[in-house]
């Protein structure tokens, strides 16, 4: 079997670049090693910035998520029991987030991939990418118990950290840079109404904090904990104590507590891989990068780099002209990198460190105060927050 581009992983990356290239006319087959019912249940980010929104909707796949997401146009930063609100909407010209789990983007992303027809292959064991220096680069992988090849033009890596694409790059030919930090975050799902229209990130001296929602009648919560914490060790009562704890502020505002209905821990890290090409397969999304949580940065970056790489392999068919794809490391690492540099700025700014003292504590508040307190401080946090634009025109 031969395809122009070899997609491997249905992930938001996978799914985006495999319609994005369809769009344009452009083959591709999608390898996925988990079940179709897996990754459209897998619970992750929830926070889109307003170019993926316009982007899903541009590709027309946004038809769900403008009737369902919910729009938010600020959020509250709390700390020392007092919300504050940012008004992102009017410090960015009107720019604002919407709320809409990563796992109904992808569930309307494969109904898409369905509607055309094209390749989509779920439950693939041993995927194995050949000859990536070469013009006809490989991908070799089991399905229903047969050993199968497909010979492509293009790979796309869109398999997530701990994929295969990435490690499959000879040692010489990239380089790592990598940050561990010193926390992860508990989240839970629960059956409860927001009690808030809008996001509530609090720093609280017992530890970051974070209250979200994916519906109406759904909230979704954070806090930080320890990197290896084992969420066994947290009934949903404890959990509730403290997030009720961190959260409540003085003037009575407080999560609205109903059955958890999901719970886990996810550790804290910040990688960058350069560059994110090897010969003729392209890393993109978390196969390259992995930012902390805190900024809501890592599906919106996924959707960044296939835009532009959907982009580099349009210019090819189209014009014979690799002007985008050569680039296209280095388009998409120097917003990769601004976005390492907010969700670091963010993580420190509302997370206590293990050996901190009272005094780091205090200039903490004293940086929450400034940055709630100065329009030039919040308008620097609300570009950053919506997503900032991309400095290169595409075709
Ligand atoms: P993935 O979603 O990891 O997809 C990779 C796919 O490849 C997976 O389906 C995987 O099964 C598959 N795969 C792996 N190995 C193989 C293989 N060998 N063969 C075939 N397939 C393979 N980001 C935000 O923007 N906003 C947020 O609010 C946010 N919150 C988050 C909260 C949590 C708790 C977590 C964990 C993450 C959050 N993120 C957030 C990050 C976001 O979820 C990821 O950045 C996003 O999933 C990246 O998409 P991806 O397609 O690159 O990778
Ligand atoms: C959500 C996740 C985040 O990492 C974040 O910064 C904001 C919201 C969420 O899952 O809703």
């Amino acid at each position: 079997m031969h395809t122009q581009v070899g997609i491997i992983g249905a992930g938001p990356a996978g799914l985006l670049l495999g319609h994005l290239l369809s769009l344009k006319g452009i083959d591709s087959v999608i390898v996925e090693n988990r079940s179709r019912d897996y990754v459209i249940e897998r619970v992750r980010a929830g926070v889109l910035e307003q170019g993926t929104v316009d982007l899903l909707i541009q590709m027309g796949v946004g038809e769900r998520l403008q009737r369902e997401g919910l729009r938010h146009q600020g959020l509250y930063i709390s700390f020392a029991g007092q919300r504050h609100h940012i008004d992102l909407a009017d410090l960015t010209g009107g720019k604002a987030i919407t709320v809409y789990g990563q796992n109904e983007v992808v569930k309307d992303l494969i109904d898409a991939r369905a509607a055309t027809g094209r390749a989509l292959h779920f439950e693939v064991g041993h995927v194995v990418v050949h000859d990536m220096e070469s013009n006809r680069p490989k991908i070799t992988f089991e399905r229903d118990g047969r050993e199968e090849q497909v010979t492509c033009d293009f790979i796309a890596g869109c398999d997530g950290f701990h994929g295969i694409c990435r490690p499959s790059i000879p040692e010489h030919a990239i380089k790592f840079y990598e940050r561990e930090h010193p926390f992860g975050w508990l989240g839970i799902l629960a059956e409860a109404a927001p009690s808030s229209e809008e996001l509530v990130y609090t720093c609280h001296q017992r530890g970051f904090a974070l209250f979200s929602m994916r519906s109406p009648k759904i909230t979704r919560l954070y806090f930080q904990v320890p990197p290896e914490e084992d969420i066994d060790n947290w009934s949903d009562g404890a959990i509730w104590d403290e997030m009720l704890k961190r959260m409540s502020t003085r003037d009575g505002w407080k999560p609205n507590i109903g059955p958890v209905v999901q719970k886990g821990v996810t550790p804290m890290r910040s990688f960058v891989a350069e560059p994110m090409r090897y010969g003729r397969l392209f890393l993109a999304g978390d196969s390259a990068h992995i930012v902390p949580p805190t900024g809501a940065k890592g599906l919106n970056l996924a959707a960044t780099d296939v835009m532009v790489l959907a982009s580099g392999l349009a210019e090819y068919y189209t014009r014979n002209s690799t002007r985008v794809l050569d680039d296209y490391s280095e388009i998409c690492l120097r917003r990769v990198w601004k976005a390492q540099r907010f969700s670091w700025w963010m993580t420190q700014t509302l997370h206590r460190f293990p050996g901190e003292t009272e005094f780091d504590y205090r200039r903490q508040l004293a940086d929450l105060d400034y940055l709630t307190g100065s329009r030039a401080a919040m308008t620097s946090l609300a570009e950053n927050y919506v997503g900032l634009p991309l400095d290169v025109a595409l075709a």
